[in-house]
């Protein structure tokens, strides 16, 4: 499952509407459902929020803190626009396993490099689904004595929310559907990451 097979250019035409020149394995596109945000979509809306975030953190340095691995894309991409001094770094926190639900509790992979102590930082996350991650990520950085924790996002499951967390979204990229995505850094089971899109997998994909 989404692995051996020819790699080709997926082409407009094609049997996904509003995919456009990718370059990507064959048989994923059999495993795509829709495409919800397309290359051009997500790239007009980064542009956006990193123009907000440069205009807010304004005379400021900023940390960026990529969440691993789904964030990868989305932080590099938005940073590349960041008009601020800004340091990258990366949490990996899991939850998720091979599923497409979270499991709920949350583990410290691996913790920041840089020492965030009077630092405003930004937590980059792909999407943010019940918010169990972020809600455990905001208390592991509030005994650390931060200047700012922010936390901006590329996708918001609003609907799926733990309404006890009253998690506080500074930055959304877009509100997602109910459904379980792939692509622009989002898999499942580590594949389809490198898709520079959002696609709504096919559930015969995940039900196996
Ligand atoms: P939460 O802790 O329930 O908010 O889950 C957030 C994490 O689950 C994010 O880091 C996502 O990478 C992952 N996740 C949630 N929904 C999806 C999905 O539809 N596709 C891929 N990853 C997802
Ligand atoms: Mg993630």
């Amino acid at each position: 499952m989404g692995g051996d097979g020819d790699v080709v250019m997926w082409c407009s035409g094609d049997m996904i509407p509003g995919v456009v020149n990718v370059t990507a394995p064959a048989v994923w596109k059999t495993h795509i459902k829709e495409v919800l945000f397309s290359q051009e979509a997500i790239s007009k809306r980064v542009a956006e929020m990193a123009a907000q975030i440069s205009a807010d953190y304004a005379g400021k340095e900023v940390i960026c803190v990529g969440l691993l691995k789904g964030a990868f894309v989305f932080l590099s991409d938005i940073c590349r626009q960041l008009s601020v001094p800004n340091v990258i770094d990366f949490l990996t926190v899991s939850s998720y396993g091979h599923s497409t639900t979270t499991s709920g509790s949350v583990k410290l992979k691996k913790d920041l490099d840089v020492d965030p102590r009077g630092k405003h930082i930004i937590i980059i996350e792909d999407l943010i689904d019940t918010g169990t991650t972020l809600a455990w990520i905001q208390k592991h950085l509030s005994s650390k004595d931060c200047a700012s924790v922010k936390l901006c996002t590329l996708l918001d499951k609003k609907s799926r929310r733990t309404p006890s967390l009253n998690l506080k979204i500074d930055y959304v990229g877009f509100e997602c559907p109910d459904e379980f995505v792939i692509g622009y850094g989002m898999d499942f089971n580590e594949h389809y990451r490198c898709l520079p899109f959002v696609g709504v997998l096919k559930p015969s994909v995940y039900a196996k």
